[in-house]
Formats: structure tokens, C-alpha cells, sequence
């Protein structure tokens, strides 16, 4: 299982005029190949720009302060932005979260994926039209070559989700990002969108990289997890691991937040708000929401520590507080 994408002690700040958000502060993280990693936290934690700073396209006034990536061992920074934007894009494909900014309305579906597949490889336009074809068929659009002259508009958000993907594998990527690819759509058509990544996966050997706040599509969908809380890694470990016995107070409370289907056990919400991340908590960011605060808790920010087993947990206590799901 080779490493793909590494990601070191990121820092990704915005500089706004009612001061510095710390939106990413301090992420680490590796994606390994045929590894489905799942990135995963409340909304605000983090978790969009996460990798929108590890592809390179975060936009002002947000600023990545520190941080390495590395590709496959390879550090990307040498190149200039709009080179490593295109490096990246080829890379890693990203299915962004908002459906609105993936695709144009005001231009077809086949030309927006023929300028895409333009920035990618040398090839003419009804070379790059048939390839539109063909990725219009890899996400199973039906009737691909009408659907090519078709307009955003035109087009069920179910279809627009598939089209938004085929637009992400546009560069042949190795490692597909989908951001909440599933939100705002029906139920059947979000089973039918996972079924597509999972066959992607499958038969393109692409690795994933799944960002939500949907446990319940971590457990289907991924074998790792990294669970973010206001900009900082709480807690890393293999997906069945972490949902036997999670490590970290934060993971545990999101755990019981959402519904189970094999037991009917109450649901708790998370008391409290993410933290503003202007002037965030001190020590553990956590802290104001964490029923197993002390005086540590506020005083010293808890390391990532490593625990053996490929698992890291981000709290003074992990070790003597027992956790438990309800039961
Ligand atoms: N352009 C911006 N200007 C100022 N702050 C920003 C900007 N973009 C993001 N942020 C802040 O960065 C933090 C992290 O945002 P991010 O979008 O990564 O969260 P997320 O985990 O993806 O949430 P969601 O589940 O809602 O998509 C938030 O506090 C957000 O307000
Ligand atoms: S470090 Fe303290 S406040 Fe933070 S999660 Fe652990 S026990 Fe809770
Ligand atoms: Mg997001």
C-alpha cells in the first residue's frame, strides 16, 4: 500500500478585516493507496479547506501560513501557482461541495468538459469532445452524446453530481476528493452517486478521499478516518476501529449524535457551538464542550499523539477517561 498524499502540519489562515480565522491549524494526515480515507467533522471544522490548501487553490484572503505536501514522496512547491494548480488538478480530482461553482450555467456540459480535458492534455476539440463521451459514460450517463449539448440547467442534480465527477476525472487523477458529494440529493439518487465512487474506485484503481460530516457514509464508504474539531486533528484511526472504541471525547460525542440501526439508543446532540476561530478556546480547543475538561485542558493545547496501532489521538485524557457509545 503506497503513500500517496501527505499532508504536513498545515496552517491555512484567512485574513479577514475582523481578524485572523484559524481555519486550518496544524492538520497532518496521510492517504494511502486503495485506502478510501474519510475527512470528517461538524460543518466549519475545516474540512473544505483542508484540501483545497493540499491542491493548491485556496483563495484570498485565505493563505496557507505553513505546510508541506508531498505526492507520492514528491514535495510540491517548487512550482509556480498556476503550475502546481494544474499539477494538482491532474492529480487529484475535486468534486466540490458546491454545485454551483463546478459547473457553468451559462455554458454546455460539453464544452466545459472539452476545456477541462484541454488544460490537461494536447489534443483537438472533437478529440476532446469523444473523451467527453467516454467520461459521460464512465460516471453512466445515459444518452452521453445528447447530454453533451445539454445545459447545467437542463440536467436532474442527480446527473449534475455525475457530471461534476466526470468533470473531476477529467486528468486521469490518482486520488479523487468528493466534497459532501451527496448533499441536497434524494436518498436513492445518494445511493446511486456512492455506488458510482465505489465502482470508480474499484475499476479506475483510484484512491478516495470522502469529506462529510455523515458518519454513517465514513462506516459504508471509507477504512480510515480523520476526524477534524475547529481546525485540528482530534483523533486518526482505521474506520472500524474508531467506531468500536473511539479515543477522543469529540469523536465519541459524534458518534452518539447520529442515529444507529442496529440499536435504538437515544440520540445526545452536541452541546455548544464550533469554537470561533478568531480567538479560539485555549489548550484543547474542545474544551468548552467537553464534559471531561480539567485544568490541563485549558492550559496546554494537547499534541497529536501517536497511541501505536496507526491511531493518534489529540486529548490530555484519552488514557484514563472511558469512553462508551450508548448503548
Ligand atoms: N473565504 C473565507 N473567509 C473567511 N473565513 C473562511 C473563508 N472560507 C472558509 N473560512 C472559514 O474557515 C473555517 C473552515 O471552513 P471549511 O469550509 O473548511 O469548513 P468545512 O469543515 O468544510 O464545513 P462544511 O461542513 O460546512 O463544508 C470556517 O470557520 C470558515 O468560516
Ligand atoms: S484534552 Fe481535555 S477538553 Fe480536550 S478532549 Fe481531552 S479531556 Fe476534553
Ligand atoms: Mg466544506
Amino acid at each position: 500500500m503506497g503513500e500517496l498524499l501527505r499532508v504536513e502540519d498545515l496552517r491555512t489562515y484567512f485574513y479577514t478585516e475582523a481578524g485572523v480565522v484559524k481555519a486550518v491549524d496544524g492538520v497532518s494526515f496521510v492517504v494511502n493507496e486503495g485506502e478510501p480515507l474519510g475527512l470528517v467533522g461538524e460543518s466549519g471544522s475545516g474540512k473544505t479547506v483542508t484540501v483545497l490548501s493540499a491542491m493548491g487553490i485556496v483563495t484570498r484572503p485565505g493563505r496557507i501560513v505553513t505546510g508541506r505536501i508531498f505526492f507520492r514522496g514528491e514535495e510540491l512547491v517548487h512550482t509556480k501557482e498556476e503550475e502546481m494548480r494544474k499539477i494538482r488538478g491532474k492529480k487529484i480530482g475535486y468534486v466540490s461541495q458546491d454545485p454551483n461553482s463546478s459547473l457553468d450555467p451559462l455554458y454546455t456540459v460539453g464544452n466545459q468538459l472539452v476545456e477541462v480535458i484541454r488544460t490537461h492534455f494536447e489534443v483537438t476539440k472533437e478529440e476532446g469532445w469523444d473523451r467527453g463521451i467516454k467520461l459521460l459514460q464512465l460516471v453512466e450517463i445515459p444518452e452521453a452524446e445528447t447530454r453533451m449539448k445539454a445545459y447545467p440547467h437542463e440536467l436532474s442534480g442527480g446527473m449534475r453530481q455525475r457530471i461534476a465527477i466526470a468533470r473531476a476525472l477529467a486528468g486521469e487523477p490518482e486520488l479523487l476528493v468528493a466534497d459532501e458529494p451527496t448533499t441536497n440529493l434524494d436518498v436513492t439518487i445518494q445511493a446511486q452517486v456512492l455506488e458510482l465512487l465505489k465502482a470508480l474506485e474499484r475499476d479506475l484503481k483510484m484512491s478516495l478521499v470522502l469529506i462529510t460530516h455523515d458518519m454513517g457514509l465514513i462506516a459504508e464508504m471509507t477504512e480510515r478516518v480523520v476526524v477534524l474539531y475547529a481546525g485540528k486533528v482530534a483523533e486518526e484511526a482505521a474506520t472500524h476501529e474508531l467506531f468500536q472504541a473511539p479515543k477522543h471525547p469529540y469523536t465519541a460525542a459524534l458518534l452518539n449524535s447520529v442515529p444507529r440501526l442496529d440499536k435504538k439508543a437515544a440520540l445526545v446532540p452536541i452541546g455548544g457551538g464550533i469554537p470561533n476561530l478568531i480567538n479560539p478556546p485555549t489548550g484543547c480547543r474542545f474544551n468548552p464542550r467537553c464534559t471531561f475538561a480539567k485544568q490541563i485542558c485549558i492550559d496546554q493545547v494537547p499534541p497529536l499523539e501517536d497511541i501505536g496501532g496507526r491511531r493518534a489521538v489529540s486529548c490530555h485524557r484519552w488514557k484514563e477517561i472511558e469512553l462508551r457509545r450508548n448503548a
